[in-house]
């Protein structure tokens, strides 16, 4: 096979049908529509069913990716599945979806990258294409995360929801496809974002339960000064790096995790309103399903068209960052 650009051929969503309100949860948590809203922009959020896991959510947005690609499963030569939530620690997550989907004997495996696992997904899936190795990667980003928030916690449990998006990769020609990445990782900050049990470093214990050891822990105010830093800094290196300019941008899409942190980023960056897609009132932070449920919705309004200059920014635990520019 020849090196390739890459390009997103096609995009699949799912989000579980369930909305749950920041009026419902404050019925069970000491927390207020005006706090949740003014704090972090969400409103509702989309919460999986008790029997729904990850892979559930990422089949069905697979589905829908390889049916408007018009290809099917057999097809495939790679599945990469970025979830901070997998079905299990192991077998791979993009087991369970590779067997749902008809995907047999394709090569198939997780990439943990916390929030910025789809884009560094993204950035792999890219590589196999440019490389020659393979034409057809599909990209998974899927997320159950209110499995891992604790619901006694209104400073965490406010802010998730759940999602899965896919992305179809293949060859391009011309000008379209991926241009470039910017990825990086502050260890730093390591300890700021993190669920501290059930790894090898704190196994599951009767200690780990009744600690709550099993549930996400947030540094919210420094994940929120490093978000707001990084965005803007990720975005100019790669803008600079491939030649481009701020305002050759025509679509912005970060990470939806708090609208103060979009806002922020945009207004450093000197990005008009108009050009940052949100979705995050409706969904909240759906980890590696953001920037592709963004995508999906953006394309679907109108507001994404062939040919424009899109730049996606993700960023979370590690603390990790990776920004993608790509022209649609
Ligand atoms: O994918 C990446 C993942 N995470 C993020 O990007 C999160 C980044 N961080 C943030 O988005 C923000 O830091 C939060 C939304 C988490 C918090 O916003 P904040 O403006 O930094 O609030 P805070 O943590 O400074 O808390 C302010 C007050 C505190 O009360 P006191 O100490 O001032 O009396 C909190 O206890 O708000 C209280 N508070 C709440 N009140 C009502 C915290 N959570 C809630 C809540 N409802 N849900």
């Amino acid at each position: 096979m020849i090196p390739a650009r890459a390009r997103i051929a096609a995009v699949g969503t799912y989000v579980p049908d369930r909305i749950v309100t920041n009026d419902d949860l404050s019925l069970t948590l000491d927390t207020s529509d005006e706090w949740i809203s003014t704090r972090s922009g969400i409103r509702e959020r989309r919460i999986a069913g008790s029997g729904e896991a990850s892979s559930d959510l990422g089949v069905i947005a697979a589905r829908r990716a390889l049916e408007s690609a018009g290809i099917s499963p057999g097809e495939l030569d790679m599945i990469i599945v970025a979830s901070l939530s997998p079905d299990t620690l192991f077998p791979p997550t993009a087991s369970y979806v590779s067997a749902a989907i008809g995907a047999n004997g394709t090569p198939a495996y997780d990439l943990s990258a916390a929030c910025t696992g789809f884009i560094y997904a993204l950035a792999s899936g890219e590589a196999f294409i440019a490389s020659g190795r393979y034409e057809r990667v599909l990209v998974i980003g899927a997320d159950v995360v209110s499995r891992m928030v604790d619901w006694t916690d209104r400073s965490t449990a406010v802010l998730f929801g759940d999602g899965a998006g896919a992305v179809l990769l293949e060859p391009a020609g011309g000008e379209q496809g991926i241009i470039g990445f910017d990825l990086g990782n502050e260890p730093a900050g390591r300890d700021d974002l993190k669920l501290p049990a059930g790894g090898s470093r704190l196994p599951a214990s009767e200690d780990t339960v009744a600690g709550r050891q099993h549930f996400l822990k947030m540094n919210g105010r420094e994940v929120f000064k490093f978000a707001t830093r990084i965005i803007e800094t990720s975005a100019r290196q790669l803008l600079s790096e491939q030649g481009f300019g701020i305002e050759d941008v025509d679509l912005f899409v970060p990470h939806q995790a708090n609208m103060r942190i979009i806002d922020a980023a945009a207004r450093k960056l000197g990005i008009p309103a108009e050009k940052v897609f949100s979705n995050l009132e409706r969904y909240g932070n759906t980890s590696c399903a953001s920037i592709p449920l963004c995508l999906d919705e953006a394309e679907g309004a109108g507001r994404l068209k062939r040919g424009d200059l899109v730049l996606m920014v993700g960023f979370g635990a590690g603390l990790s960052w990776g920004s993608c520019l790509t022209r649609w």
